[in-house]
């Protein structure tokens, strides 16, 4: 890749950020302010409140990004101005893309939209930029759950996907009824360190049927267990159900990594924060006799470095998108045909 300086810009979701990458590996700066305590009353993300958040954080963030990065903010002498253009919360998408295009226009710097699911991709390749393709991805976050053969950086092959909920809105919606809180992923898994993970055989959706997950069918369990279990302690009921999701994500990613002869497994999305499940994937690959890689945790959850080293990738094959680039509340990732 020629040599790059990108500002890379996040408000998907509830996370305002921004990052400046060099050459697209080199994280100068990363810089996330998490909206969780806004939402955390109404027990989720609201969108109208996370917009506004977004557009009160925006500026500072940058500001902080591109100081950090010992860039000047009137002149920063960036190559591209990366943002995230979906999928995502559309009021949030649009708050990110307006000010990306304002900044755009204001330093002459071309504008990158790009696909957050490829940025969760990008995030792994940005802790290990010697990684030996095709690698076997995991995502697995709020809104999607999907496993990709990744031939290398923009060939993507999908594998399988949720057929119902996500993984991590398995995780929020089960939280908020046992009543451990938002979001639903660290309360569960810190329940479940006091919980026994046998106590409860959860359903294992779709085991041994293809690559596609279910955990609508988990979630409808849990529920009915405690509707005839009244008195079942919360953190069995956590460790069990948080079991029966890292079992069956890892089992379906080392399925699919022995189908394609993958080189190696990648960990991904807000869900791969997850203790049981980084140490299930890492013993995965350890059985497979590939890599198995596990990205930190401020790697794994939203962040900008993983915008900007995505938007890196597109601007140098000339992805460049003019003012008129809408936002795509919907986009999948573009897959080979
Ligand atoms: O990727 P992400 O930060 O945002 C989306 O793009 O969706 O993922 C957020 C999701 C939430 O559902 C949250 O509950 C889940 O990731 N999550 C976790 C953990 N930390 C965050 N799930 C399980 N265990 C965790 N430690
Ligand atoms: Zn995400």
């Amino acid at each position: 890749m020629k040599p790059s300086l990108v500002l890379g810009i996040e408000t998907s979701c509830d996370e305002t950020a921004a990052s400046v990458v060099a050459d697209g590996t080199e994280v100068l700066s990363s810089v996330v302010s998490s909206q969780i305590d806004l939402h955390v009353a109404f027990g989720g993300v609201v969108p109208e409140v996370a917009s506004r958040a977004h557009l009160e954080l925006f500026i500072p963030v940058i500001r902080e990004a591109l100081a950090q990065a010992d860039l000047d903010w009137s002149a920063p002498g960036l190559d591209a101005v990366a943002v995230t253009a979906g999928p995502g919360l559309v009021g949030s998408l649009l708050v990110g893309l307006s000010g990306a295009k304002a900044l755009s226009l204001a330093w002459d710097t071309p504008l990158v939209g790009v696909n957050h699911l490829e940025g969760h991709l990008f995030a792994a390749l940005l802790e290990a930029p010697d990684l030996q393709f095709p690698v076997v991805v995991l995502v697995v976050s709020g809104g999607h759950s999907f496993l990709v053969d990744m031939q290398g950086p923009g060939k993507y092959r999908l594998l399988g996907q949720t057929i119902d909920d996500a993984a991590g809105e398995a995780f929020d919606k089960v939280s908020r009824y046992l009543g451990l809180g938002y979001p639903g992923g660290p309360a569960i898994e810190k329940a479940a360190r006091e919980g026994n993970p046998k106590a409860f055989r959860f359903p294992r959706a779709l085991r041994g049927d293809g690559l596609n997950f279910s955990f609508s069918g988990l979630k409808t369990a849990v529920v009915r267990l405690i509707e005839r279990e009244p008195e079942a302690s919360s953190a069995d009921v956590a460790a069990s159900f948080q079991a029966a999701v890292v079992e069956i994500l890892v089992e379906k990613t080392a399925q699919a990594a022995s189908d394609t002869g993958a080189k190696a497994i990648c960990l991904g999305g807000g869900v791969a924060a997850n203790g049981p499940l980084r140490e299930a994937f890492s013993a995965a690959g350890a059985e497979l006799g590939i890599e198995a890689l596990v990205p930190s945790r401020a790697m794994c959850t939203d962040n900008a470095a993983m915008v900007a080293a995505a938007g890196a990738f597109r601007f140098a094959h000339g992805d460049i998108d003019d003012l008129s680039r809408a936002a795509d509340p919907n986009w999948f990732l573009d897959l080979e045909a």
